[in-house]
């Protein structure tokens, strides 16, 4: 790659990763990114779990293509009635519980999170936040507050007061749960902390005592949802139902998008004492909800979620015996894999991006690299790809 091309985007292009991986991306198209020398990579963490679908799945071109010979931008979200979000809107009820039947569509994980958190002060009147250790719901002041990596967030502090931290798993940490308790919010199945599942016994504790406290569960899954782990959302596996859920990134298809989810008679609060109680301009953009509702399709016409859990055990039982691996943990196609040391996973993510495969980093779990495909992804391209890790494993 020209050198003159990484300056001036090392240079132009703000960073905050000190190694990017300066991958020079030519076109996309299911789970394969090409390089501008005609490289070819399989995508195995799916622009971090938003293509969920591959890249430029057809049905989701056809929709933008068709959207943009309609309108774009016309009004700030809620205001005029506009055919792609109420698609959407219908659609997103279509797939979850009748208490989660009103969408608010905004633009990015975080802004999802931040507005739900405001949504629960808005609806129980109180102001006390609880979080769980080692979470992750954003990079804004707001997620930032019940984000719990201590390292990222000191230089950023002051951030909300009021937030208590639970531990993950520990029935006897939700204590904290007041009547002053606004919300939990909570990473269905934690991320970023290197993919903690929840037991039965904690998540099922954990609504019985927000309902008990009149303190409302919010589900994150910014991450975990549309798809990723088995079920179209990862609360369907425990048999438990939030009262806002927040969704992100694959539900845009590879538009930029975040959406909170609640009952009606919740959502409506907003309007009121103050009005306009969360705005944004450009939140449920029409093409970019036009992409969402075909993206939303796909996953319910294809067999792609229903075949998730076979193909992430399928990759799981094709790596699972390497002595370099220390664990594996899994939820569907999302994989933490566990290594020895930080150097050994540097060493493992920067010998497969020169084999062809692209994996990538944990931000507050150094230890582990994960894989996170596309649903779409064929059994022979998963052998492909375990073949391409155990090789470079083997070298090291
Ligand atoms: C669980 C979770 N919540 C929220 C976010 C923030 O989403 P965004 O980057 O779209 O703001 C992320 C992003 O990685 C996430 O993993």
């Amino acid at each position: 790659m020209e050198q003159q091309r990484i300056d001036t985007f090392l240079q132009l292009q703000g960073q905050t990763n000190p190694s990017p991986y300066l991958i020079d991306v030519e076109k996309a198209e299911g789970i394969y990114i090409w390089d501008k020398s005609g490289k070819r990579y399989m995508d195995m963490i799916a622009g971090v779990a938003v293509n969920n679908i591959g890249h430029r799945h057809p049905r989701v071109v056809k929709a933008i293509k068709e959207q943009l010979d309609k309108y774009l931008h016309v009004m700030v979200y809620g205001e005029y009635i506009q055919d792609p979000q109420l698609a959407l809107a219908e659609n997103l009820a279509s797939v979850l519980p009748a208490s989660l039947s009103c969408s608010y569509i905004v633009n990015s994980g975080t802004e999802a999170n931040e507005a739900a958190v405001k949504l629960a002060k808005r609806v129980t009147k109180r102001k006390h936040i609880v979080a769980c250790e080692g979470a992750y719901h954003g990079s804004t002041h707001g997620s930032l507050s019940f984000t719990n990596n201590e390292t990222k967030k000191a230089a950023f502090t002051p951030l909300l007061p009021n937030v208590d931290f639970i531990k993950f798993n520990d029935v006897a940490s939700l204590e904290v749960i007041t009547e002053a308790t606004a919300c939990v919010i909570i990473e269905t199945i934690q991320g970023d902390a290197g993919l903690i599942k929840p037991t039965k016994e904690f998540i099922h504790a954990l609504r019985n005592k927000c309902t008990e406290k009149g303190a409302l569960l919010i589900f994150d899954e910014v991450q975990v949802g549309m798809g990723r782990t088995g079920k179209m959302f990862a609360f369907e596996h425990y048999g438990v139902v939030p009262d806002i859920l927040t969704l992100g990134k694959a539900l845009g298809g590879g538009m930029p998008i975040g959406a909170f989810v609640a009952s009606h008679e919740m959502m409506h609060t907003l309007t009121h004492n103050p009005v306009l109680g969360h705005i944004t301009t450009f939140g449920g953009h029409p093409v970019i909800a036009a992409a969402a509702n075909a993206c939303l399709n796909v996953l319910k016409t294809t067999d792609w979620i229903a075949q998730t859990e076979r193909k992430g055990k399928l990759l799981q039982e094709l790596l699972l015996n390497h002595p370099k691996i220390k664990e594996i943990r899994r939820a569907g196609l999302f994989f933490a894999i566990e290594m020895e040391s930080v150097e050994v996973v540097q060493q493992v993510v920067d010998n497969c991006l020169k084999e062809g495969v692209i994996g990538f980093w944990f931000l507050s779990t150094p230890t582990a690299f994960r894989l996170s495909p596309p649903l779409c992804i064929t059994d022979e391209e998963l052998k492909n790809v375990a073949t391409i890790i155990l090789k470079v494993m083997d070298k090291l």
